[in-house]
């Protein structure tokens, strides 16, 4: 395994990066029955359930070092290659962590091959985040990037089945600080340790963050930003793009429209024998 990109990113991921108790109790709530559960690309271990049995799954030790000394056992591994054998968990969980896997079709199939019942994913819906005006008015970089690498609901929804996309919307006073969850505090993206736990501003050339970074600073200081979105400041929640997705698993074969065959997305009817001899 080549070193893992938290191993640089994550070194004070826990710090800013808190489960949100509303993000997480929507988790839960779709995890349903599940008594074991794998959670992918961990991390540090947020949003884990407490009351069943985990296996964490994440590929930075300086991720792992961070877990709760009494959170569930992890394994250094990745999504593309699970350690774990075929429908050994009842649900798999990840969250916030498709978008970092070399291949997501790949780890799709693995997460399809080790789970037994459901798959619940935390992710965005880019569509509605690039309206976001970080996005929108400052660093639409931000987005042209992550539609490289963040798969979209609609492929989701091709590849894993049964899938629901729920939206989960964002509050202000949201104590997971990832990129957009700052909508209403525009000044934190000034702060370079908050801007440290999130990969994007590592991932984003210095010289485009830097230029955005300096608009901002500019229009918090003449007025203009609370001119355009001043209200945001005593908004409650926004929809930034956060999507609870849900595939139930058990009685699916009849359902999905495709299925993957060696990290390829194929269409059913193409799988099909012809009629035996
Ligand atoms: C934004 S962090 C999210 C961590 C955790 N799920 C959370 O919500 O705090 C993304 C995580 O995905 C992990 N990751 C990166 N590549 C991965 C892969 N190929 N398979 C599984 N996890 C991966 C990273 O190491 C990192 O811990």
């Amino acid at each position: 395994m080549s070193v893992p990109a938290y191993d640089r990113i994550g070194l004070s991921y826990s710090a800013v990066r808190r489960a949100d108790p509303r993000f997480e109790t929507a988790i839960w709530n779709a995890l349903g029955d599940a008594g074991i559960v794998l959670n992918i690309g961990a991390g540090a271990g947020s949003y884990e359930p407490r009351d069943r049995e985990v296996i964490a799954v994440e590929p930075s030790p300086v991720m792992i070092a961070q877990r709760p000394v009494d959170s569930a056992p992890a394994i250094q591994g990745v999504a593309e290659s699970i350690p774990l054998g075929d429908k050994s968990v009842d649900a798999t969980m990840g969250v916030f962590t498709m978008q970092h896997w070399d291949d997501v079709d790949r780890g799709l199939t693995e997460v399809l091959r080790v789970t037994r019942k459901r798959i619940v994913f935390l992710t965005l819906d880019l569509d509605v985040t690039a309206q976001m005006w970080l996005c929108s008015d400052y660093l639409p970089e931000i987005i042209e990037h992550d539609r490289q690498a963040f798969p979209t609901i609609a492929h989701l929804q091709a590849v894993l089945p049964n899938l629901q996309a729920e939206p989960i919307i964002a509050p202000a006073d949201c104590t997971d600080g990832f990129c957009v969850a700052l909508w209403s505090r525009p000044e934190a993206y000034l702060d370079p340790d908050v801007r440290r736990a999130s990969s994007i501003w590592h991932l984003l050339p210095p010289a485009v963050v830097a230029g955005g970074l300096d608009r901002l600073r500019q229009d918090l200081d003449s007025g203009k930003w609370d001119d355009c979105y001043g209200n945001l400041r005593t908004q409650a929640t926004l929809d930034i793009g956060l999507r609870l997705v849900k595939a139930e698993l058990q009685g699916a074969e009849a359902h999905s429209s495709h299925i993957m065959v060696r990290g390829l997305k194929v269409r059913r009817s193409q799988t099909r024998r012809g009629p035996s001899r």
